[in-house]
């Protein structure tokens, strides 16, 4: 019997979550004879069983659009909103599987996906997790797509940014996504040639931002350009979420626990305004204009580049050959000249921050990049 297998887009979305749809889908459809059903809006579609049947001519003419084709949503598996209320869709996913007869559940997604792909895979259901997002903040994978294009993306802003800066004498700062990671804001900011990245792994300090700016102002540079992570913060406001995180793991009951979330959600909220904040700090540091550039979701939109295709089409099929040998609760990795299959176990819960001694890191300060701190 020919098998039947499911797949699903959910979180963010990214450029190449097509050209992994098709990768996957050709190769299950052509190369192993198999059925395949593309789930809508991610984990909402799996709990709602809403499908469209996928063959060759669906999956045609995709490669290089941006977006995904089957909708995306950011639903827990375990804590769904439905009907007003919150509940736990495990059992209903599963009777579905069971329903639709599927041997096997494809997942692109990225880090909340991986732990919605274990809490599936701990129900019963076999699971392939492809990984995928812009923030590159994937444990045990090299890369993850839409990373690439999102740094193409963020780079040219950071390139454009210069030239009004310059003609103003202002300082810009161009804000990045990446609310855990600061992978993006310092590729974008290496390969663009910022003067100052700020990262959420590198606590910052605003008066020494404002000294390197005043230091390149005496030598001349009348303007700066600070690519800033959304979710970079500084020392005394990192401070404060890190003593709220603690709080979280401290309580010892549910409802205490939920309480410490939801103080860290305010907290996170109230310094969302943070790269405005610092730019009127700077201003009266240094007396420079300062213009804030949200580069926002252009970063996820749009037609993948080559490596994103290249990435997404590598994953899809290299899922596809695992689901043939039999191989399931894992992540598709992209490790060195190949991929690799890493237990699902060892990637969900985790994020791949920014190491303080990365190369990237090394290389920007060697380059005379000011990293905030
Ligand atoms: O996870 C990818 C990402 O683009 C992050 O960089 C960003 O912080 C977040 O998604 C934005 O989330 P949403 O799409 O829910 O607004």
């Amino acid at each position: 019997m020919a098998k039947r297998i499911g797949i699903l887009t959910a979180g963010g979305d990214a450029p190449g979550l097509n050209a992994a749809i098709r990768g996957f889908g050709k190769a299950a459809i052509q190369q192993h004879g198999w059925q395949l059903i593309g789930f809508r809006d991610g984990m909402r579609g799996l709990a709602e069983n809403r499908f469209t049947e996928l063959d060759a001519s669906a999956l045609s003419g995709i490669l290089t659009t941006g977006g995904t084709m089957l909708g995306t949503s950011r639903d827990k598996v375990h804590r769904m909103v439905v009907d007003g209320e919150v509940r736990d869709m495990v059992p209903t996913i599963v009777e579905n599987y069971e329903k639709d007869r599927l041997d096997a559940l494809v997942c692109l997604g990225g880090g909340g996906t991986a732990k919605n792909a274990r809490r599936l895979m701990d129900a019963g259901l076999s699971v392939i997790h492809l990984p995928k997002t812009i923030d590159n903040d994937i444990v045990h994978t090299d890369s993850s797509f839409g990373f690439a294009t999102a740094l193409e993306i963020a780079t040219e802003a950071v390139d454009r940014l210069h030239s009004t800066a310059h003609s103003h004498h202002r300082i810009i700062l161009a804000e990045i996504m990446g609310h855990r990671a600061g992978w993006l804001a310092l590729g974008a900011g290496i390969a663009g040639g910022a003067d100052v990245i700020l990262l959420p792994e590198i606590p910052y300090d605003v008066d020494a931002i404002a000294q390197r700016i005043e230091r390149r102002r005496s030598h001349g540079s009348t303007f700066s350009v600070v690519a800033v992570a959304e979710g970079a913060l500084s020392g005394p406001d990192r401070q404060e979420i890190d003593h709220a995180e603690a709080l979280v793991k401290d309580a010892s009951t549910p409802q205490a626990k939920a309480a410490a979330k939801r103080g860290v959600k305010r907290l996170e909220a109230s310094h969302r305004a943070n790269t405005f904040t610092l730019a009127e700090q700077l201003e009266e540091r240094t007396g420079l204009e300062a213009r804030v550039t949200i580069l926002g979701y252009v970063q996820r939109g749009g037609t993948p580049n080559a490596a994103d295709r290249l990435l997404g089409t590598r994953l899809g099929v290299a899922g596809a050959e695992a689901i043939a040998e039999g191989r399931h609760g894992v992540m598709v990795a992209d490790r060195g000249h190949g991929t690799e299959l890493v237990p699902l176990k060892q990637v969900a819960g985790k994020v791949k921050y920014v190491p303080e001694d990365h190369e990237w890191i090394r290389a920007a300060r060697a380059v005379g990049t000011a990293l905030g701190d």
